[in-house]
């Protein structure tokens, strides 16, 4: 019988090809998927035939990616606990629904990945292999096994698993298209600064260049569309933010987060192109948005971000949030211009034939359309029950 991996090429889920085989006596089939990491996912398919899987999987889903998960996590305007736009996470339920379609095409019986039993990660794995797919089983073998790193080294040696040369991170790193997630080792004293080895994709503000950088993001419908008047697609767009923002150190987050499981736990973010995408995003919803659907969304982008942060993206309420986001991003086009400078991208202009804001009713100079006078009247009616309430209970002193 067949299980399909979600496989990195890393030293655990490297060791979990012969494991599986030994511990279910089942055969190997790895799966990889390109979410715009940086790796080179042919070798990593190489490397899995050479551990012993009895098929190598290479999928490239940067497009699918992000298409339908992060363009609309910046539509929705979801990030968890207003700092952690939400990388890791939203690329969790895509590589679970590609493999489902994978063990069904192979026939496969089950499913496994490498989440530790500690985290979030297992959490939206599981779920969705069990909304998708609950005859499957599922095996997590991280959270079977008590191997330590030495174990695991001394394991692969005796299966004749290549170990990198270079020796593993002391970190815990995922990363995509939308981010670089860094956890574990000295990050784990939430007073100590992060050292400045625990960033990968950022240069330090400090040493950032001394001459700020321009840019201008256009929006359709919410969703970015163009970068400096060149119409771009999705993966381009967000893989230039990211070396741009980078440049400028840009993104760096540092957060002490509530995990689902009921860890608090402190993770070092990378995400350039999500924190300016964002601020762009946002800025432009100022000029496009009405009050009432500005403060409403308030509360729908955190719920968003909770049910994307807790593995729930395949609900019937995803659906039902989606439509209001669509809807609400109906008339959000325009273009934002955001100033990039030593750690900071700020919004500094922005623009929109939707725009509410008028300059006809706003302006203190000549002519402007706004009745002064109609203020009057207005200001008595809005302050009326506050004034009533005031001669009748404030001033008797009682209550
Ligand atoms: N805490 C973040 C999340 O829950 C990042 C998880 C990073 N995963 C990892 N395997 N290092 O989305
Ligand atoms: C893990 O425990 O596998 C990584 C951290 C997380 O999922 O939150």
């Amino acid at each position: 019988e067949k299980v399909i991996l979600a496989y990195s090429g890393g030293l655990d889920t490297s060791v979990m090809v012969p494991w599986i085989g030994e511990k279910y006596n089942m055969d190997v089939v790895t799966f990889t998927v390109d979410l715009g990491q940086g790796e080179d996912i042919q070798a990593i398919k190489a490397k899995a035939t050479k551990t012993g899987a009895v098929d190598a999987i290479a999928v490239d889903a940067r497009n699918l990616f992000v298409d339908h998960f992060v363009f609309p996590a910046i539509m929705a305007g979801a990030i968890y606990e207003g700092k952690y736009p939400l990388a890791t996470a939203l690329g969790r339920p895509l590589i679970a629904k590609l493999m489902v379609e994978a063990a069904r095409e192979h026939g496969a019986k089950a499913v496994a990945h490498g989440c530790t039993g500690k985290g979030n990660d297992q959490v939206r794995f599981d779920v969705t292999f069990q909304t998708l797919a609950p005859d499957l089983k599922i095996i997590a073998p991280v959270r079977e096994w008590s191997m330590t790193r030495p174990a695991a080294i001394e394991y692969a040696a005796k299966h004749n698993i290549p170990v990198e040369a270079k020796p593993e991170s002391p970190y815990s790193i995922d990363q995509n298209l939308f981010g670089r997630s860094c956890e574990a080792g000295v990050l784990e004293d939430p007073w100590d600064e992060p050292p400045e080895e625990a960033y990968a994709w950022t240069t330090n503000p400090a040493k950032a260049p001394n001459e700020p950088e321009y840019i201008e993001i256009e929006f359709n419908h919410g969703v970015p569309t163009a970068l400096n008047g060149t119409p771009t697609d999705g993966v381009a767009l967000i893989e230039t933010l990211n070396r741009l923002g980078g440049k400028h150190g840009v993104g760096r987050i540092d957060h002490v987060e509530n995990r689902l499981v009921g860890i608090k736990s402190r993770e070092l973010y990378e995400a350039p192109g999500a924190v300016i995408l964002h601020e762009a995003h946002r800025e432009l919803e100022t000029l496009c948005l009405s009050k009432q659907a500005a403060r409403f969304k308030t509360g729908v982008s955190q719920e968003y971000a909770d049910l994307i942060y807790n593995g729930l993206w395949f609900s019937a309420f995803h659906q039902d949030l989606f439509a209001f986001v669509a809807s609400n991003q109906r008339f959000v086009s325009g273009v934002t211009r955001v100033k990039l400078f030593k750690g900071k991208a700020t919004v500094v202009g922005r623009k929109s034939d939707m725009s509410l804001y008028s300059k006809k009713l706003a302006t203190y100079d000549e002519g402007s359309d706004y009745d002064q006078s109609a203020a009057q009247g207005f200001i008595k009616i809005h302050g009326l029950s506050q004034q009533t309430q005031a001669t009748r209970q404030l001033m008797k002193g009682g209550g």
